[in-house]
């Protein structure tokens, strides 16, 4: 019974002692993989209307417009993380451009979506080339 209580209380500082360490190691909120994580869901979700050839007409003009409203907030999550204030706009800037270029899609025609939405995966490969080496 006592060795049930020492395992117990073991495994109970052990899990104790590991979270406090990853949240030690992981430095406060992840809000830089938040919004990548959710940039990547707009883009998947944005393919999974373009790819099938836009069934219906249905457009993904909502993902794009999302992406936009969440690449106004790059530079502030990233900067104070220590990434150069000046490349780093200059790509972050660059991803803007790109999607206020494809915002300006025909959002009526699938082709044009196609293309709009390669050019803003550049942009994502553009600013991870240039980051992730
Ligand atoms: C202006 C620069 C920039 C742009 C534009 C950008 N990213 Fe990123 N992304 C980064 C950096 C820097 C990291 C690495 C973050 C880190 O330190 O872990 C990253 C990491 C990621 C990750 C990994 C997140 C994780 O869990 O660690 C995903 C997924 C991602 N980006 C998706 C995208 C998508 C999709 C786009 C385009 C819509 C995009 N990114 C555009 C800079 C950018």
């Amino acid at each position: 019974m006592r060795a049930l209580a020492f395992l117990v209380v073991g495994l109970m500082l052990g899990a104790l002692i590991s979270v406090t360490a990853l949240n030690v190691l992981n430095r406060g909120p992840q809000t830089h993989k938040a919004v990548m994580l959710m940039m990547k869901y707009q883009v998947d979700t944005a393919r999974s209307v373009i790819d099938p050839g836009c069934p219906n007409g249905a457009s993904a003009q909502r993902q794009f417009a999302t992406l936009r409203a969440l690449s106004d907030d790059l530079d502030a999550i990233f900067v104070p993380r220590g990434f150069d204030k000046e490349l780093f706009g200059k790509q972050s800037q660059q991803m803007r451009d790109r999607l206020d270029k494809a915002l300006q899609t025909d959002w009526s025609g699938c082709p044009q979506q196609v293309e709009a939405l390669n050019l803003v995966r550049q942009g994502c490969k553009s600013c991870h080339d240039e980051f992730e080496g």
